[in-house]
């Protein structure tokens, strides 16, 4: 058995590359003969606080569940039993013993994926966009509810990597927005909600996983791209800190149960064995105290990754159905030989079942699985990949509930409207007539291509792993004429992009109005579409959209244009056209994209979404892209995040660039007024940094030392192939291993301190039983407060957003701090508040590693949108 238990606990690449010379590299490509960002060791890995704030419960059942265990069960929970070994699309290893069922990963973050009787919720982007709180718990309430119903353990989101580094970036719509901060907090009300139904949540992909093209090394191989180890993504640590680092400790603090750890390197180490990001970052400085899961084949070690802080090998196999693990057997060796101290694997043991715990599950009231994702038969096998133990794997559950409603109203009020000239709100129109393959279904039907490999027909989400199947699909041709049908409106619709003759007869008639649905698409790199392998290949809209609105545009002069994208596209060319009386950003809406449209354009809902990226002009102007071409010969292409903190709109603001629409804006219905901001200081007293120490590394229960007692015991039970045992093949333990350099010890590979248990001291910017760092970083300093006016003449929702200039020569113009959504019936007034915590004015000191309240003036700013800041103040 192939045993890759001597690798370097950093990653090969680190290591090679900074001493291989480039005499083998195409000149052309080579990185001026530098040396490669590198990734600090950061030993030990940080063990469990029994006093973790929020963990306290969770902490006391897994201990008394944890110390019952033997070394194989402990082994059990850590690795996953193989791809297609059974259900999911990852099984932990069961402990029949005491009736604890094999645990279920499924994902992911807007649906449960491959079953049926589900729901498919909008995207994390459009809900970005509600910038409504109370919305980002109900549904991550809802999937956790439906996940539960399905009987699944740990459903795999929500996303906050990518963070959307690059518009371009294929799954930026999984996630939220490339704002941190509004990403943090649709990360910790999601988490909050699918915890509350019950399901563990996790936090993904840790952490700089922001393209698709590189993230691993078969794909890459499989496009014809001939690289040896996955993109690294280089981020230094003040970018790490303020940028992408920043809404995963807001899932921290929500309280997530676990994360998932990347494909892609950084700093050139894998990020399931980069201790920086683990034992460090996560473990240490933000007191993460659940389990860290590997992405799927992102695992690539032995022991090296169980002391870089890695918890549990997803989904078990070092590669789909090699049979063999890095852990499993190799990890029960390791732990028996001493390379992997019981601590070690008694944390992983014991994160894995606080996780389980905390959010409300019991060993005794485990849901069954119910479904399979490999297949919607009713009967099959069990062990799909070894088609065995034929049985019925399917019960068809239906976990709906009354999701809908949710979901067409999250997708109204997700919904940005962009520009107005007046046509909209729709009034009973005397002719409607809808253009464009997106406002049609699909002809293969809403589920005709697996993981949505297709752009046919309206956009309703992307593709790839983060996709379910429909329930239903209402298309936008269907709710628009059922609304036009009970309004007594003429209705037409040409649900194709190239029809020229019979959509110019039809839009130029008089009285039309015209409604053009177009999109882009995007998704997650094991799926090509057209030349866009994940990442977008461009800004541009598909299937000649541009050339569609054009026509319209010039045939009909009250042409309105909705956008289903996952990001930005480019408008440039015709969004100034007086002909487009209206465009819309749809986004990504889910199953009742018609209806939540119809509900926007008619009125019913007074749009108030507003955008979570920006909109520029050139593809140019964003001056971030996805790195599309190796350039580093076969060695890890390298991603150097040179632009800092400068994405988006920090970005355009810094450039003084003008965009077509900026970060935060949307229009309404109606008028609103800013007025009265008002700052109140609060006495918080000095920032502490924290000292003391951590306890010594616990461990529970114990371990038998006899080989035998480990060996596969197949008088109990049969073998099942390519399953991911934690059973020796016999008590010869370096022949089990199957490893040619069995034998080295810990000393001879490991760093210093990998395997030390002793009392480790705290770090200043840690939290002493606070999970989410320092406590005294979200001490409320300011309460800041603004009247909004509602001008016009009909009831809307209001979006105010706090802006905060930190004010040094390296910082953002702005940078958002807070938003609210507030209802305000017309002549009314209400009143915005929101709170600054020292985090919210804080900059990481890179020298001190710890977060500092600059010297410089500070400046608060009250508005619609990140450039529209109608009130300002310095702040005292
Ligand atoms: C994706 C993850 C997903 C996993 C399991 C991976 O390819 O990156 O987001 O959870 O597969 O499907
Ligand atoms: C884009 C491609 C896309 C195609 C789909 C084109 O405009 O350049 O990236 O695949 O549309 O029709």
């Amino acid at each position: 058995m192939h045993f890759r238990y001597a690798l370097p606990w950093l990653s090969i690449q680190t290591v090679l590359a900074v001493s291989l010379p480039f005499a083998d590299i195409d000149p052309s490509t080579q990185l001026n003969k530098r040396p490669l960002a590198y990734s600090e060791p950061h030993y030990p890995s940080p063990w469990m606080d029994p006093k973790a704030i929020g963990w306290e419960e969770a902490y006391e059942k897994a201990k008394a569940f944890v110390s019952q265990l033997t070394l194989l069960e402990k082994v059990n929970l850590t690795t996953g039993i193989g791809w297609g070994a059974e259900q999911c699309v990852g099984q932990t290893g069961a402990i029949p013993r005491l009736g604890l069922k094999s645990m279920c990963m499924q994902d992911a973050p807007l649906a449960i994926r491959g079953t049926d009787y589900n729901s498919v919720f909008p995207a994390g982007v459009t809900t970005a966009a509600t910038f409504d709180r109370g919305l980002m718990y109900k549904r991550g309430y809802a999937l956790g509810q439906e996940a539960k119903g399905k009987g699944v353990t740990v459903l795999l989101g929500p996303v906050a990597g990518p963070l959307g580094r690059a518009p371009e970036g294929g799954r930026n719509w999984e996630g939220f927005s490339t704002d941190p901060v509004l990403t943090g907090i649709a990360m910790a009300e999601t988490i909050k909600g699918t915890q509350d139904a019950g399901v563990v949540a996790c936090a993904k992909h840790f952490i700089g996983n922001e393209q698709e093209h590189f993230r691993q090394v078969g794909e890459s191989q499989d496009y014809g791209y001939n690289i040896s180890e996955t993109l690294s993504s280089n981020i230094d640590d003040k970018t790490m800190h303020e940028m992408y680092l920043w809404p995963f400790v807001d899932a921290i603090r929500a309280g997530v149960g676990s994360f998932m750890c990347a494909y892609t390197q950084a700093n050139n180490s894998y990020s399931c064995q980069n201790s920086k990001l683990l034992n460090n970052l996560l473990k240490q400085e933000n007191g993460f105290q659940g389990f860290v899961m590997s992405d799927w084949q992102a695992h690539h070690s032995g022991v090296a990754s169980a002391a870089a802080g890695l918890d549990m090998s997803m989904p078990g196999d070092t590669l789909f159905n090699s049979g063999r693990g890095y852990w499993g057997t190799n990890l029960t060796l390791a732990v028996l030989n001493g390379t992997v101290p019981q601590w070690r694997i008694d944390d992983m043991a014991m994160r894995i079942m606080a996780a389980f715990f905390k959010v409300g599950q019991t060993v005794e009231d485990q849901e069954p699985i119910n479904f399979s994702f490999w297949t919607l038969d009713t009967y099959g096998p069990l062990h799909w990949a070894a088609r065995k133990d034929y049985q019925q794997i399917n019960w068809h559950v239906n976990v709906q509930g009354d999701h809908g409603s949710l979901i067409r109203e999250i997708a109204a009020r997700g919904t940005v409207l962009l520009k107005n000239a007046g046509s909209l709100p729709l009034k009973k129109p005397k002719f409607l007539a809808v253009i464009g393959e997106d406002a049609g279904p699909n002809p293969l039907g809403p589920n005709g291509c697996a993981d949505n490999r297709c752009n046919n027909g309206t956009l309703g989400i992307g593709w790839g792993s983060g996709t379910g199947n429909f329930p239903y699909l209402v298309t936008p041709d269907q709710a628009l004429q059922a609304r036009a049908v009970q309004d007594g409106s003429r209705y037409e619709s040409v649900l194709r992009n190239h029809a020229p003759t019979e959509i110019k007869a039809l839009v130029s008639q008089q009285d039309a109005t015209a409604i053009v649905f177009v999109n882009a698409n995007s998704g997650e790199g094991f799926i090509e579409i057209d030349g866009n392998k994940g990442d977008r290949l461009n800004l541009t809209l598909w299937n000649e959209g541009d050339a569609l609105v054009k026509n319209v545009s010039s045939w009909c002069n009250n042409t309105i244009v909705v956008l289903h994208t996952p990001g930005p596209v480019l408008l440039t060319e015709w969004y100034d056209n007086p002909n487009i009386t209206a465009i819309l950003w749809a986004g990504m809406p889910g199953q009742e994209s018609g209806n939540s449209i119809t509900d926007v354009l008619y009125g019913r809902v007074n749009p108030s979404g507003r955008t979570p990226f920006t909109w520029g002009a050139t593809r140019e102007s964003y001056g971030t892209d996805v790195l599309y071409e190796p350039n580093n010969g076969n060695e890890a292409p390298q991603l150097d995040y040179t632009e800092g903190v400068f994405i988006d709109y920090r970005h355009f603001d810094k450039a003084n660039a003008s965009v077509l629409y900026e970060f935060g804006f949307g229009l309404s219905y109606t008028t609103f007024e800013y007025s009265n901001l008002k700052i109140e200081k609060h006495q918080v007293g000095e920032y502490t940094p924290t000292t003391g120490q951590t306890e010594a590394a616990p461990t529970f229960g114990n371990f038998s030392e006899s080989v035998e007692d480990y060996v596969f015991p197949a008088a109990e039970f049969p073998y099942v192939y390519q399953f991911i045992y934690p059973y020796l093949n016999s008590t010869d333990m370096s022949a089990s291993s199957g490893d040619a350099q069995y034998g080295q010890t810990a000393d001879e590979f490991l760093p210093p301190k990998a395997n030390d248990g002793s009392a480790q001291p705290l770090l200043r910017s840690s939290g002493l039983h606070h999970p989410g760092g320092n406590p005294a970083l979200y001490d409320i300093m300011y309460t800041v407060t603004a009247d909004i006016t509602n001008t016009g003449k009909v009831a809307g929702d209001e979006v105010p957003q706090l802006y905060v200039s930190l004010g040094g020569p390296e910082d953002p113009k702005v940078v958002l701090r807070g938003f609210d959504r507030l209802r305000v019936e017309p002549g009314e007034k209400v009143q915005f508040k929101a709170v600054l915590t020292r985090r919210d004015v804080s900059s990481w000191d890179t020298v001190k590693q710890d977060w500092v309240i600059t010297e410089y003036a500070k400046k608060v700013y009250v508005g619609p949108s990140s450039r529209k800041l109608d009130l300002e103040e310095v702040l005292p």
